[in-house]
C-alpha cells in the first residue's frame, strides 16, 4: 500500500449512525462516523489531550463532540467549534459496493511537537 490507494477499512453496516468506528490508515489512525448517511473520515486522535476520536458522538448539526471533554469539531471542515483555530485532519473517503474505503496519505515526519500532547514520563525515584 502507497500513498494515494484506497484502502478497504471497514463495511458500512459497521458504522452506524451516532457510534464510531477507528481504523488504521498507513501510520493515521482514522475515525469514522457517519452524518446524515454519509461517512467522514477524520484524524483519531482529539488535538486536546489525545483521546481517541471514534468515541465521540456526532450531534444534530455534524460536529463531532470528543468524548472525553467535549471539545468540539465540524466533521465537515474538521475547524473547531468557537473560533479555536485548531482542525483535525481529514482524509479522503468514499462507499462501494457496501464498503468504506478511505485515501492513504504520504506518512508523516512533520507533526508539529505541540500537535498532541508529549508522553508522560516518570520520575526514576517513583519506582
Ligand atoms: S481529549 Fe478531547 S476534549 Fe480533551
Amino acid at each position: 500500500m502507497a500513498a494515494g490507494d484506497w484502502i478497504r477499512v471497514a463495511t458500512r453496516a459497521q458504522i452506524v449512525q451516532a457510534q464510531g468506528l477507528g481504523v488504521r490508515v498507513g501510520d493515521r489512525r482514522v475515525a469514522l462516523h457517519v452524518y446524515r448517511d454519509r461517512v467522514y473520515a477524520v484524524q483519531d486522535q482529539c488535538p486536546h489531550r489525545g483521546a481517541p476520536l471514534a468515541a465521540g458522538c456526532v450531534g444534530e448539526d455534524g460536529f463531532l463532540a470528543c468524548f472525553d471533554h467535549g471539545w468540539e469539531y465540524d466533521l465537515a471542515t474538521g475547524r473547531g467549534r468557537g473560533g479555536w483555530e485548531g482542525c483535525l485532519e481529514q482524509f479522503a473517503c468514499r462507499e462501494e459496493d457496501g464498503a468504506v474505503l478511505v485515501q492513504e496519505k504520504e506518512p508523516r515526519e512533520d507533526w508539529p511537537e505541540d500537535w498532541f500532547p508529549p508522553p508522560p514520563t516518570f520520575d526514576d525515584d517513583d519506582d
